[in-house]
């Protein structure tokens, strides 16, 4: 193979000068070849066409951004200001920084085809630190992204199986709250739950008495029922067991101090993909691909169903949140972008990566910029914003027109939409581990590659398992955003490391040029800088993200930096 050269005397001599400096481990890269060639080794099958490609890129884009987070990035909530019907906008804005990030993206997946994405790009630029970074934000991307997902695929499952009501078993069509979320999900719940008992009751008493009961609609609702402002023994003078309001969690099962509240179906749909992808990327692609019909199937009937119900005057006023709206909905619904970057780290695993990688990432993009901007305006135009619904929206809007069959459509859609999308994002996952545990950052057993299936098996059970875990910790509206910062810092570093090759190596056969250098890695930075810095991510988030952050960069002193000194970045 051409590429199996030795590291050409250019690259050498880069390597000399910042060895010799202060920071010069730091700094240390590793060049193209070098990837290339100690790719060979542990070697994953090449199995993908370009095709293949983009069909698990739209598996990976279209999932919860678009299904789920839509109705908040529209309408506002979960501590956000919406953008209303200027959501097109949004979207449009969030898919330029994307599409200048894919650009440069391209070039590198084109030039260095091994597992690793943006972490193996970095490494061959900007040097070990900046490829730790990366591949500490790429895992916070693709693993914590995840969790959010099986989250929410869990719920979609949960109402899907409550339309069969009546024909199914009652413990499936309207399981405990406490097998199907995790526990501060459950307990809000029962939370709720204790409320709406609560309000029922009172109604009943007022309506004993002959009294005129619309206070109590007006006066208790369970957004705003505030039960501190009552005497709790008032609770036990009228006969009404506050407890079920007051301490929710008492209706969780314990095991001595320790709550029972496991969401199964997320565990489930985790350890199905995990094994799908221990057994290889041959089966997941075949098993994506028609996951991938479906979603777009129903993305379509969507539209074109929803179009006939549209009310031009929902759509004014156009922007009620002005250009804050617009930027707060852009970096809310980026989430919906991510995963186009997955394809990347299928390089090593595609047949001709120099020139199925590029068509893989834009085609992609184009796909699902389109099918999105023609959701949003339905929806937008179909429902007034403050009647859109936050959880599904997509499938409250047809049922608010009462096009029964279409929601159950969409229901499947939504749910075969998730399943790809964790597919693949677990898969991107795997194969960061696996590139980085390659290049000594990580513990060996990362990279360790199964000899039947060419799958790093070892380190697809542990991802899996570190998700499905972490599922009982985390919601879907926190973890997006997480994933956004993550990935945004990615891109930003991805861009940069394209201009900085093409500075210290400008000789270098690209397959695919990034065009109008350095105007694009510029445009690509500022754009993803804008979309963190005016979409005002939550203070939560940006506290959990400097958390990550440290630990990273912890992780990396005392373990990484060391080892890959230890036994030398070209040991393979
Ligand atoms: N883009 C993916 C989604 O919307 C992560 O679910």
């Amino acid at each position: 193979m051409a590429l199996n050269n030795l590291p050409d005397a250019e690259y050498k001599e880069d390597k000399e000068k910042t060895e010799s400096s202060l920071f010069s481990r730091f700094l240390r890269k590793k060049s193209p070849e070098e990837f290339i060639k100690s790719s060979e080794k542990n070697r994953l099958n090449r199995a993908l066409s370009a095709f293949d490609l983009v069909i698990l890129g739209v598996g990976a884009v279209i999932g919860a951004g678009i299904f789920a987070l839509s109705g908040t990035a529209a309408a506002g909530g979960a501590g956000h200001i919406g953008a209303g019907p200027a959501l097109v906008i949004s979207l449009i804005f969030a898919a330029i920084a994307c599409s200048f990030a894919a650009l440069c993206y391209a070039e590198f997946a084109a030039m260095i085809p091994v597992a690793g994405s943006a972490f193996t790009y970095t490494y061959a630029t900007l040097g070990e630190l900046a490829a730790w970074f990366i591949g500490w934000m790429l895992v916070l991307e693709y693993l914590i992204g995840n969790i959010a997902l099986a989250s929410s695929w869990s719920g979609y499952v949960v109402s899907f199986l409550k339309g069969f009501e009546g024909s199914l078993p009652s413990f499936i069509t309207n399981p405990p709250a406490w097998l199907v979320n995790n526990y501060t999900a459950a307990k809000e719940i029962y939370r709720e739950a204790g409320i709406e008992k609560f309000i029922g009751f009172m109604d009943s008493k007022f309506a004993a008495l002959g009294m005129d009961s619309s206070i109590i609609a007006e006066r208790f609702s369970v957004a705003n029922f505030d039960p501190s402002v009552f005497n709790p023994a008032v609770f036990e003078r009228i006969g009404f067991n506050s407890e079920v309001f007051l301490n929710p969690a008492s209706q969780i099962p314990h095991l001595g101090p320790i709550p029972i509240a496991v969401n199964i179906p997320a565990i489930a749909i985790i350890a199905l993909i995990t094994y799908l992808l221990y057994l290889g990327i041959r089966e997941s692609a075949r098993i994506t691909f028609i996951i991938v019909l479906l979603k777009v199937f129903v993305i379509l009937l969507f539209i074109g169903v929803g179009m006939t119900y549209i009310n031009p005057d929902n759509w004014t006023p156009f922007a009620p949140n002005g250009i804050k709206g617009m930027f707060v909905g852009a970096y809310l619904m980026f989430f919906a972008y991510i995963g186009f970057d997955a394809v990347s780290t299928a390089a090593e695993e595609t047949k001709n990566p120099q020139k199925d990688m590029p068509v893989g990432i834009i085609g992609t993009l184009a796909i699902c910029t389109i099918l999105y901007i023609g959701v949003v305006a339905v929806l937008t135009g179909m429902v007034p914003l403050q009647d859109i619904d936050t959880h599904a929206p997509i499938a409250a809007a047809m049922m608010s027109v009462d096009q029964n069959w279409v929601v159950f459509l969409i229901s499947i859609g939504a749910i075969a939409g998730l399943t790809s999308v964790i597919l693949v994002l677990q898969l991107g996952g795997t194969r960061i581990l696996y590139a980085m545990s390659r290049d000594k950052f990580l513990p060996d057993v990362f990279s360790k590659v199964h000899g039947k299936y060419k799958t790093p098996h070892i380190n697809t059970i542990l991802a899996g398992i570190a998700v499905a875990v972490s599922t009982l910790f985390l919601d879907l509206n926190a973890a997006a955003e997480l994933c956004n910062i993550g990935t945004l810092t990615a891109f930003i570093l991805v861009c940069a490391g394209v201009r900085v090759l093409r500075k210290v190596d400008p000789h270098r056969h690209r397959p695919f040029k990034t065009p109008l250098i350095p105007l694009v890695p510029i445009l690509g930075i500022s754009t993803c800088l804008a979309l963190i810095v005016l979409g005002m991510p939550t203070a939560k988030v940006i506290i959990i993200f400097g958390i990550w952050v440290i630990t990273g960069l912890a992780l990396y002193f005392t373990y990484g930096h060391k080892k890959i000194h230890k036994y030398g970045y070209n040991s393979h």
